[in-house]
């Protein structure tokens, strides 16, 4: 039997688990408050700020949203920034991902200070995870890593397969999978032998973002399959990277689109935003 691991319901605990610590913080009149930046008008990108800022309403936290134009200014950018950085009042810091091209990535993430860096994508804290040593996982990562361990499926010894090198989610998900003792290869537009690869996968990840990219022909019978593509298929209708009817038939595990790893996405970046918090308050535990 498949299983059809339900993402909503997973973050739905977690967030019921999260509401109860920012009502405790704010016992202790702390306040808790996250930025999300958008510049430019993408449509999904537009989609999933309102999805974070929803999920900030529903456990109790504070949001910003900032709408730029997508002709802003590095300057104007940066600007906005250091201002949310010294802001006592806001613990976190996102700036939704892509920029347009004239706006280097890799600058931006680098202006967000390391203690609000709640996307946890900046070189301190990749660097962080890199040795083990991290106060933020990335969200994407880090919800994979959750569903795993909600499934009670064991990664340590498992091959893992990864499709996708992206720094916010196919590096970073190959070192979790890596810490918890996974046997990991990462895949990407130049591998060769890609079926055989994904064939020999216990636990098969697929971030490419490209409907229908892994159909039953390169998965194993009982293979776990963690879908993060978020595509539209040919009727406009949102789907994954693998073709699900058809691979649900073979795997073992499988989370569908929507409702598998984004929820576990958003869940993980108020997480995120309650540790920011609670380091930046000299808090420990709550
Ligand atoms: N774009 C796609 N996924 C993400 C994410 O997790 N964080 C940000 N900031 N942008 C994204």
């Amino acid at each position: 039997m498949t299983k059809y691991i339900d993402g909503k319901k997973i973050a739905a605990e977690i967030k019921a688990e999260l509401a109860v610590k920012v009502k405790l913080l704010k016992q202790k009149n702390i306040f808790l408050s996250l930025a999300v930046i958008l510049v430019g008008d993408n449509s999904a990108s537009k989609i999933y700020i309102k999805k974070k800022s929803e999920a900030c309403q529903e456990i109790g936290v504070n949001s910003e949203t900032y709408v730029l134009k997508s002709d802003i200014s590095i300057e104007k950018l940066n600007a906005l920034i250091n201002h949310l950085n010294d802001r006592k009042d806001i613990n976190g810091i996102l700036v939704q991902l892509p920029l347009p091209k004239h706006i280097s990535e890799n600058q931006v993430i680098e202006m967000i200070s390391a203690e609000k860096d709640v996307d946890a994508f900046c070189a301190v804290n990749t660097g962080k995870l890199m040795i083990g040593n991290y106060k933020f996982l990335p969200c994407t990562p880090a919800g994979i890593i959750e569903i795993l361990r909600h499934e009670k499926i064991e990664i340590s010894g498992k091959r893992c397969v990864i499709v996708g090198r992206s720094n916010i989610v196919g590096k970073p998900t190959a070192m979790l999978l890596l810490q918890n003792d996974g046997t990991i290869t990462v895949c990407h537009r130049k591998t060769k032998n890609l079926k055989e690869i994904c064939l020999n996968a216990d636990i098969l990840i697929s971030a490419v973002g490209q409907a229908g990219f892994i159909n039953k022909d390169m998965v194993k019978k009982g293979v776990v399959v963690i879908d993060v593509g978020i595509n539209r298929d040919s009727n406009g209708k949102l789907c994954g990277d693998v073709c699900f009817e058809q691979v649900a038939k073979l795997a073992s595990h499988i989370t569908p689109v929507p409702g598998g790893v984004g929820p576990m996405t958003i869940a993980m970046l108020l997480k995120n935003t309650i540790k920011a918090a609670c380091l930046q308050n000299q808090i420990l535990r709550v």
